[in-house]
C-alpha cells in the first residue's frame, strides 16, 4: 500500500460532486496516528496540540520544536494518509523566505508531504513561494486561531457582509497562490458552501458545512476526550468517561491488593 499524495487529495475535487467527502483528523503522537490512519485520508499534526497536549491557553505560545517532535512521530505511526503539519505562530508571518526556512524544517524532520499556514491573502505570495518550491501548502481561512488575539476570540466568521467578502477573497487568493487544499474554520454554512463551490480546491470544513470538500475535527474532541467543546464538535466516543472508570478500576485493586494478581507476577522456576 502506498501512501495517498498532495496531488490525489487534489485530484478529489477535480473529480467533481460524486467525489468521496476527504477524511481528516488530528494526530500527535505514534500510536494515535497507527489507530486513527487507516480511517483517514489525511493525517493533521495541529498546533491545537498546544492546548490538547501541553495545557497551554492558546495556539500562540507553540514552538516549531513541538511541531518537528510531533509531526515526526506522526509521520512514523502512520503508511497511508497524507501528513500535514501546521506551522507554529510566529514561524512563517515574518517573510517568504522565513516561512520556508521553517517549513524546510518540518519536512526534512519529520517527514511529512505538507505544511499547514494560517491566512489567506496576507499570506498568498508566501504561499506561492513555498509551492513553486516544493512545499505543498494547505491554507486555513475563517476562524484562524492563531489571530486570536486579533480577532478576540473564537466565535463563528462571516455573519457581516464584509467578513463574508473577505472569508471569499481568501480562499480566492490562496487558491491562485497554489495551495493544494483550505481549512474553513468556523464559517457561517452559507459562506462555507459558496467557497467551496467557487474554489478550484478541496475546502476542509470544521465548523463549517457537511457540502465541504472534507472534513477535520480534533481527534480528542471528537473522541469525548473533554467535557467542554465547541459547537461544532461531535463527540462520538466517551474517552474521559472511559479513562476514569479505567483509572479508579486500577486504583481500587491497587488499594485492595488484588492488583497484581498470579497472572502478572514472576514466580522461582520449579
Ligand atoms: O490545529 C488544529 O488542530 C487545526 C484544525 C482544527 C484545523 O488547525
Ligand atoms: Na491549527
Amino acid at each position: 500500500l502506498r501512501r495517498l499524495t498532495v496531488p490525489a487529495i487534489q485530484q478529489r475535487k477535480a473529480d467533481g460532486k460524486t467525489a468521496e467527502p476527504l477524511v481528516m483528523l488530528t494526530a500527535y503522537t505514534a500510536r494515535q496516528a497507527q489507530l486513527l490512519d487507516p480511517h483517514c485520508d489525511m493525517l493533521l499534526v495541529g498546533d491545537s496540540l498546544g492546548q490538547v497536549i501541553y495545557g497551554l491557553p492558546s495556539t500562540v505560545p507553540v514552538s516549531l520544536e513541538m511541531m518537528c517532535a510531533h509531526g515526526a512521530a506522526v509521520v512514523r505511526g502512520s503508511y497511508h494518509s497524507v501528513v500535514i503539519v501546521d506551522m507554529p505562530f510566529g514561524s512563517y508571518e515574518a517573510s517568504p523566505q522565513q516561512a520556508f526556512e521553517s517549513a524546510a524544517r518540518i519536512l526534512k524532520e519529520t517527514g511529512c508531504a505538507a505544511v499547514k499556514l494560517e491566512g489567506g491573502e496576507a499570506m498568498a505570495e508566501t504561499i506561492a513561494f513555498l509551492t513553486q518550491r516544493g512545499i505543498p501548502v494547505c491554507a486555513h481561512v475563517g476562524l484562524t486561531p492563531q489571530a486570536v488575539n486579533t480577532l478576540g476570540g473564537y466565535g463563528a466568521r462571516g455573519r457581516s457582509d464584509a467578513e463574508a467578502a473577505k472569508i471569499l477573497s481568501d480562499g480566492k487568493a490562496v487558491t491562485e497562490a497554489g495551495a493544494f487544499a483550505v481549512v474553513v474554520e468556523g464559517v457561517i454554512e452559507p459562506i462555507a458552501i459558496a467557497l467551496t463551490e467557487a474554489l478550484a480546491i478541496p475546502t476542509i470544513g470544521i465548523g463549517a458545512s457537511a457540502q465541504c470538500d472534507g472534513q477535520v475535527l480534533v481527534a480528542e474532541d471528537m473522541l469525548g476526550m473533554f467535557e467542554r467543546v465547541p459547537r461544532f464538535v461531535k463527540r462520538y466516543a466517551d474517552m474521559a468517561g472511559l479513562i476514569s472508570e479505567t483509572a479508579a478500576a486500577y486504583a481500587a485493586e491497587v488499594r485492595a491488593r488484588s492488583f497484581p494478581g498470579t497472572e502478572q507476577t514472576y514466580q522461582p522456576k520449579k
